[in-house]
């Protein structure tokens, strides 16, 4: 009788490890509250900005803008356009739609933007100056057409030294594994 008690308790031990392991993810634990901020105006990085939400269990937030981009908006090869004239004027700052972000609680943000002239978006710039950001760690992130994230890092670091920056990673081409490894080594050194 002791043998089938302990028989089929091994078993059940053996269902629960193999059930354990199929799910194939361990939860990322931590006390801090994420949040996850991005402007995207194809849809790329908004997809990294989901990635990054999902498996940190961070609060997702679209940074709007008031006047949507148009595709003439986003034509880098005539310098009227309008992502020309703003990333030409680094005082540009193109207004935000609806809510601001709730980040008051919030200890580490991502934030999220697609590479313009080797740069952040000005919108980026918007958000930054309209929410209180001091003290908490920000994480760049962005994709782009092949340029890295450095210089643009370097610009908001720059522009905010007084805000806490993480190098940041560039995104291309990032599954949701490199994602998760990524972000939670962010997460472990805070
Ligand atoms: C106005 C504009 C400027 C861009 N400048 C660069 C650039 O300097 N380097 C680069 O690699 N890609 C550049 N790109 C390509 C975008 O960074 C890339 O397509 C990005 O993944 C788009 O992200 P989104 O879909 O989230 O908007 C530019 C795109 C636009 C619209």
């Amino acid at each position: 009788m002791n043998k089938i008690i302990l028989t089929l308790a091994a078993a059940m031990t053996m269902s629960l490890v193999v059930c354990a392991q199929s799910t194939g993810e361990k939860s990322m634990q931590t006390e801090k509250k994420v949040s996850v901020v991005y402007f995207s105006a194809t849809g790329t990085t908004a997809r990294s900005a989901r990635t990054i939400a999902d498996v940190t269990g961070g609060t997702l937030y679209e940074i709007v803008p008031q006047q949507a981009y148009t595709s003439a908006d986003l034509d880098w090869n005539n310098s009227k356009s309008r992502s020309s004239v703003e990333m030409n004027d680094p005082q540009s700052r193109p207004e935000l739609k609806g809510p601001k972000a709730d980040v008051t609680a919030s200890d580490i943000i991502f934030i999220g933007y697609p590479i313009w002239w080797n740069q952040a978006p000005r919108i980026i710039n918007t958000f930054i100056e309209s929410h209180d950001l001091k003290g908490k760690t920000l994480v760049p992130f962005a994709t782009s057409g092949g340029s890295g994230i450095n210089n643009s890092v370097k610009v908001l670091r720059d522009t905010y030294p007084d805000l806490k920056w993480e190098d940041g990673r560039l995104l291309n081409g990032a599954d949701r594994n490199n994602i998760r490894s990524w972000a939670g080594g962010i997460m472990g050194k805070q």
